[in-house]
């Protein structure tokens, strides 16, 4: 289907060319004055120079020119020459029951798929996944549900950092604490045990330890590179070792990501692609773009445009090993040898702008991208506190995102329990779903790129534009639904009749922007456009009933015609809210 501002639009097209003028100035928009009217035309005022007439007049013309269209309720040609526009109640519930009948509400699904893929998670094994992570898993996956549902194939992959100087760190101090572990015997040739010598909360507090010690202590520091190295270059017993500490790592990331409702396609990582660097390197020393600058191989990548200095991408370092960039570089190469994709998006923290831009430009200069694949950076802004500084723990120290969300769990928990008397469970359970709907819907309903402050009053609030509150709304939807069902209501057959007063029609024209807010959503990677649609939807819902006595209504046409707006009004927000990467309880 096509969305509905492309109906009214091509409606409007054909009364200007009816009364003479150009089609294209037939360009219906939503309103600015809701007040007045629910959608405008500005054709006439633009049309003005062109016909040498006073805009007025052309309105008036095309006015006339709608006399007998069935689109419109009320067309009125105002001064200076704006056409305010009414959609008719009868128009408006065939369009929606065109949603009703079509899959997906009628989203028209592309040609030609896309192949997407996605780079977002990014945590990195060993360490505690913290706030910051939190941003990535979140918008990624919301993201990456939004493609799908466009029609396009999406990969998602968590592209672990596995391979850098924390690996090393970690392998440095369990060797001060137990150099007697079969792993740093390098005469041993046997094979390792299959237990790690170490469990996930000694590796949480590992790591730390050695990071700070190397930040004291500068002959640690040159052990952690030395083992580093060695990992890298395939020393045994640190392969061993490092093999532990992903899989205990990654156990315990799938759990915290379960939680969080995000689900990866692949769970590769830097490490992965170790193997290809030696040839990309050759590549691009072939290809005349690499060279050696102070001991170091460099791509330049400024361009003449450059209005600010991009420094040269370093692919190896002086002593030959390999950095960040190199290793994502090497994975574009590995993703375009093995999945061909049309686009690469990577959700990552703004603060890495530069970067990216460094590592797109090398990979388009040596030909790591072939020219069609599209590689996108999503950017996006610190999760601040209240003091509007990085959201930190009480004490001061980095936020664990397990904390923090069983911090939302209990407060979300203290409200439910306070509310109504449910059984300890159920509110358990129930307290859950909602507070991820709160973190989530706080965190997708700002504009990825901005900074915004965690403010869990705010977000576990059943009012204003929350998670809690898109839920409230949709567990009324459905409480009034059963109800009707357990008084004996049919709602296979119910269909949306006209609507009879302005609090509906104000809901179905909402509904109504479905399509064209999934197309803006999906082409500007914007999850916030799906948060905003729902929030608009929720109001207008509320005010509908507040207005209308649903079930005690007597005629029945019209109660099964509310019902049908009820259902769709349901389906649609459940959609929206799997999109944003949460679900409903059944009950609140
Ligand atoms: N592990 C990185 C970090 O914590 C994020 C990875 C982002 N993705 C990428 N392809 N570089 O900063």
């Amino acid at each position: 289907m096509k969305k509905i501002l492309e109906v009214i639009s091509e409606e409007m097209k054909k009364a200007f060319r009816a009364a003479g003028y150009d089609g294209e100035l037939g360009k219906v928009t939503a309103s600015n004055r809701p007040d007045l009217c629910e959608y405008q035309c500005n054709g006439a005022m633009a049309g003005a120079k062109r016909y040498k007439k006073a805009p007025i007049m052309i309105a008036q013309e095309v006015a006339k020119a709608l006399g007998g269209s069935g689109v419109f309720e009320e067309v009125d040609a105002v001064p200076p020459g704006f056409l305010n526009l009414k959609i008719s109640p009868v128009f408006l519930k065939e369009y929606l029951n065109g949603m009703v009948q079509n899959e997906k509400f009628g989203l028209e699904m592309p040609e030609k798929a896309k192949k997407i893929m996605l780079d977002y998670g990014g945590p990195n094994v060993a360490k505690p996944l913290h706030v910051g992570h939190l941003r990535s898993a979140i918008i990624g996956e919301s993201v990456k549900r939004i493609a799908r549902y466009a029609g396009h194939e999406v990969i998602g992959d968590i592209h672990l950092g596995d391979w850098g100087l924390q690996m090393g760190l970690i392998i440095t101090e369990l060797k001060e604490r137990k150099p007697e572990l079969i792993y740093f015997d390098e005469n041993f040739s046997g094979e390792y045990p299959k237990e790690a010598p170490f469990t996930i909360a000694e590796l949480e507090e590992i790591y730390p330890t050695a990071s700070g010690k190397s930040k004291e202590d500068s002959a640690y520091k040159e052990k952690a590179m030395d083992a580093t190295f060695k990992l890298q270059s395939g020393v045994r017993g640190y392969r061993a070792l490092w093999e532990h500490i992903i899989r205990v790592s990654v156990a315990d990331l799938k759990k915290n990501y379960n939680k969080l409702n995000v689900e990866f396609d692949l769970w590769k990582g830097e490490s992965d692609v170790h193997d290809l660097i030696p040839q990309m390197v050759e590549e691009m020393k072939a290809g005349g773009h690499a060279y050696i600058s102070e001991g170091a191989l460099v791509v330049d990548v400024k361009e003449e445009t450059d209005t600010k200095e991009i420094p040269p991408c370093m692919i190896l370092k002086s002593d030959g090993a390999s950095l960040y960039n190199t290793t994502d570089l090497a994975t574009i190469k590995e993703r375009m040898e093995k999945y061909r994709p049309d686009k690469i998006i990577y959700v990552v923290d703004k603060r890495q702008e530069l970067y990216f831009e460094q590592v797109f430009r090398c990979a388009r200069k040596t030909g790591l991208v072939s020219p069609e694949t599209e590689l996108k950076f999503l950017g996006f802004g610190t999760m601040n506190g209240k003091d509007g500084k990085p959201f930190k723990t009480r004490e001061g120290g980095v936020m664990r995102l397990e904390y923090l969300i069983d911090e939302i769990n209990e407060v979300m928990y203290g409200k439910i329990i306070q509310n109504r008397s449910v059984p300890d469970k159920e509110a358990r359970q129930t307290a859950q779903v909602v507070a991820l709907s709160a973190v989530k819907y706080g965190d997708l309903s700002n504009q990825a790129s901005k900074d915004y402050i965690f403010d869990i009053d705010r977000f576990t609030s059943s009012e204003g534009d929350t998670g809690p509150y898109i839920l409230y709304t949709l567990v009324r939807i459905k409480s009034i639904l059963s109800k009707y069902k357990e008084a004996g209501g049919q709602m296979e057959k119910a269909v949306l009749h006209p609507a009879c007063g302005e609090p509906e029609k104000a809901l179905m024209l909402e509904l109504a922007g479905f399509i064209g807010m999934m197309e803006n959503a999906y082409e500007e990677t914007a999850p916030h456009k799906v948060c905003a649609y729902i929030y608009d939807i929720a109001n207008a819902f509320n005010r509908f009933y507040h207005e209308t006595k649903i079930l005690a209504e007597e005629d029945e046409t019209k109660k099964e015609g509310w019902i049908a707006l009820l259902l769709l009004t349901r389906d649609v927000l459940e959609t929206c809210i799997d999109l944003l990467g949460f679900s409903a309880p059944e009950r609140m």
